[in-house]
């Protein structure tokens, strides 16, 4: 690798992160920007490093669930069936805080995030260290979460100490997060651990809330996130033809994002993705960003089915 900042070394992050470092870790969803979670001074890195508003909170990765109550408190016994069933995996549950977190880490909220990744790295790199690493997306804030170290480079490399190197995210858009905090659990995030598989395990209907969520608190919730800096649309395939047409007479440069082949007609570019969730959440950041390198004046993203949830409530983010 030519560049130095990006490293396999697990022991050379440890060091960083005990001497209150920002290291960017690969994770199974997307690559985070890590610090010791009980070194406020080190959360604070964070926040200045992604431009992050400080009442925001981040999640609190750890390397299995048997450190929870470390962390939180009152974890009802149905957020324990949750974790059986899909940690390490692409899961946050939002619960109590225990009282000794430092409110820096949770944006002054009295509630805390926490997740066990299993991504290998980020696993060996929790069990060198030992602790919780507060770690939110690696990206500036609003802008599309990275999926490769090279991403993250691109996005906070002068603000980072070390990117650790694990390859492309396998999931490739954030987890899924529930809120336990409440009598109402509810998912304030959806991700590819979906609705219906978590209604399953908890054995009721659990209702996705985030996108009615209007406090700031929830920046994932925002109605603009994970968005490219070209003006993007969502746009009905049926729809796509009038509206190339449309811009092309007034000379834009246009990207076409779509799971359904499209024909090119020369005046646009097009990036094909895959027609599943599974492998559509794979590519889609690599896409919008690749996207937004082509320097176009817009970006249209063909709308995807409803059943892809997670999906199409990040195309609404990136989208106006
Ligand atoms: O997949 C992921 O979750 C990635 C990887 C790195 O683990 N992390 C991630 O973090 O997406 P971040 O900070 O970009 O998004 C976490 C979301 C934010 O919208 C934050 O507001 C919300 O989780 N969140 C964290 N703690 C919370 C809390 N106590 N209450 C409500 N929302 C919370
Ligand atoms: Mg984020």
């Amino acid at each position: 690798m030519m560049n130095n900042k990006i490293s396999t070394d697990i022991e050379k992050a440890v060091s960083i992160l005990k001497a209150g470092g920002l290291v960017a870790i690969p994770t199974e969803t997307v690559y985070g920007l890590a610090a010791d979670a009980l070194n406020p001074e080190a959360v604070k890195k964070i926040f200045a490093a992604k431009g992050r508003p400080a009442d925001h909170p981040l999640i609190v990765h750890l390397n299995d669930a048997s450190q929870i109550e470390d962390w939180a408190i009152d974890v009802p016994a149905e957020a324990y069936r949750l974790f059986d069933a899909f940690w390490p995996g692409p899961l946050t549950v939002i619960c109590k805080k225990a009282p000794k977190i430092n409110d820096i880490v949770t944006g002054g909220q009295d509630t805390i995030g926490l997740r066990v990744p299993a991504h290998p790295i980020a696993q060996a790199l929790l069990t060198a260290f030992g602790g919780g690493l507060a770690a939110p997306s690696a990206n500036k804030f609003g802008r599309i979460s990275p999926t490769t170290a090279e991403h993250v480079f691109a996005e906070v490399g002068n603000e980072v100490d070390l990117i650790l190197e694990g390859g492309r995210a396998e999931v490739g858009i954030e987890s899924t997060i529930v809120d336990f905090s409440t009598k109402d659990t509810r998912i304030l995030r959806p991700g590819m651990i979906s609705s219906h598989a978590i209604s399953r395990i908890l054995g009721y209907e659990i209702p996705i809330i985030g996108k009615q969520i209007s406090t700031p608190r929830v920046s994932g919730s925002l109605a603009s996130h994970y968005a490219p800096r070209t003006p993007a649309e969502l746009i009905d395939i049926l729809d796509l033809p009038t509206r190339i047409a449309d811009l092309s007479q007034q000379g834009k440069k246009l990207v076409i994002i779509s799971h359904l082949a499209i024909a090119n007609t020369g005046s646009q570019i097009s990036i094909n993705l895959p027609n599943n969730p599974l492998d559509y959440a794979y590519e889609i950041y690599a896409a919008l960003r690749e996207a937004d390198n082509l320097k176009a004046d817009r970006i249209l993203i063909t709308k995807v089915p409803e059943e892809w949830q997670a999906i199409l409530d990040r195309l609404n983010r990136a989208t106006y």
